[in-house]
């Protein structure tokens, strides 16, 4: 065949793909989502997310030097919270278990970035993100409720606030909070286009914050949309988001790369629950190979246009990547 170019030149060898290879995964673009309980030396596994924990302060703290260690980026912590009620109230107590776990961690591993999910749905004995009032997830007085949360973990030393319950103008009102008491430092990282996904599933069984009743399509995301994701995201700047994140990543790959086209702003993606144990479950029997599936997952959320990915495969990547480090892979 008489052929000008031929594709198949540049791949002839693993340094020649090395030297043409557009997309770099790195451990420091990853943050580790962890769950954390009361306790003392507790490492409980959690069945719907085999080879994840919920850590007690102390062992959250172990883990994290380990994390760090790695060069991973940071860590995103979530409550395990068992003190549920309609207000909740536990939520933003100055010495509940994330505040204590925040100050925790900035003693021992001060440098990595501790960054805390802000929302209702693991306190409240609904489970949804916002307050309930008379059969309704009200917006403004929810928004209350989480501008004293986040300012709970501020005051703990956390690096950022991750807003992740979709009411409206909480990245305002918490960015304002923050400010007025003397943490204008302290960045927010917007959940700003959540998806109301089935993707979500085994992370309630890790919290067992499942909505009691009804759902949660009246403050997520419709999947069907993209446009309307590119809103949320310009109101979320506009209310002073240092970062925008899509979530789920792998279903929403096309909206991840709109936004990387449309705003020149960091971008995080959240590899959700349920990616993570669909590749979980099929690498157990045998279908998949788990470490290759979790190296093309990662690198499909980066090259889409994601700056950090937020993933529960965060550690085994990071080793991963150290262990074959300079080897083509
Ligand atoms: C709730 C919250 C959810 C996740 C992060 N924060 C679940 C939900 O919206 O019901 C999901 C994370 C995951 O599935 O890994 N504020």
């Amino acid at each position: 065949m008489d052929l000008v170019y031929r594709p198949r030149r540049l791949r002839r060898s693993a340094p020649i793909r090395g030297l043409v290879r557009e997309t770099e995964l790195s451990p420091r673009q990853l943050i580790y989502p962890m769950f954390v309980t009361e306790g003392k030396s507790v490492r409980e596994h959690i069945d719907t997310m085999p080879g994840q924990f919920r850590f007690s302060t102390d062992e959250l703290v172990r883990e994290c030097e380990e994390l760090y260690a790695l060069g991973i980026g940071g860590v995103n912590l979530f409550g395990y919270s068992i003190e549920k009620d309609e207000l909740a109230s536990k939520s933003y107590d100055p010495n509940g278990l994330v505040q204590r776990a925040v100050r925790a961690i900035k003693e021992a591993v001060p440098e990595l970035c501790v960054q805390t999910d802000v929302a209702l749905d693991p306190y409240t004995t609904h489970g949804h993100d916002g307050l309930v009032i008379n059969g309704e997830i009200v917006n403004d007085e929810s928004v209350e409720v989480l501008c004293k949360m986040a300012l709970s973990h501020a005051e703990a030393g956390a690096d950022w606030v991750a807003p992740s319950d979709m009411m409206d103008g909480r990245i305002g009102a918490i960015r304002n909070a923050l400010d007025v008491q003397g943490f204008s430092h302290v960045g927010i990282l917007a959940y700003s286009a959540k998806y109301a996904s089935c993707f979500y599933g085994p992370f309630r069984g890790a919290l067992l914050s499942a909505p009691k009743s009804g759902d949660k399509k009246t403050y997520q995301m419709d999947p069907a949309n993209t446009r309307e994701a590119l809103r949320e995201i310009s109101l979320d700047l506009e209310e002073g988001a240092d970062v925008v994140m899509i979530k789920p990543a792998l279903t929403y790959l096309d909206v991840i790369s709109r936004v990387r086209d449309t705003f020149d702003v960091p971008i995080a993606a959240y590899n959700v629950s349920g990616e993570y144990a669909m590749v979980v479950a099929a690498a157990e029997k045998g279908w998949i190979d788990r470490d290759r599936a979790m190296m093309e997952m990662l690198l499909s959320i980066r090259r889409a246009g994601a700056d950090m990915i937020l993933t529960y495969f965060a550690k085994d990547a990071a080793a991963f990547l150290r262990a074959n480090y300079g080897s083509y892979t």
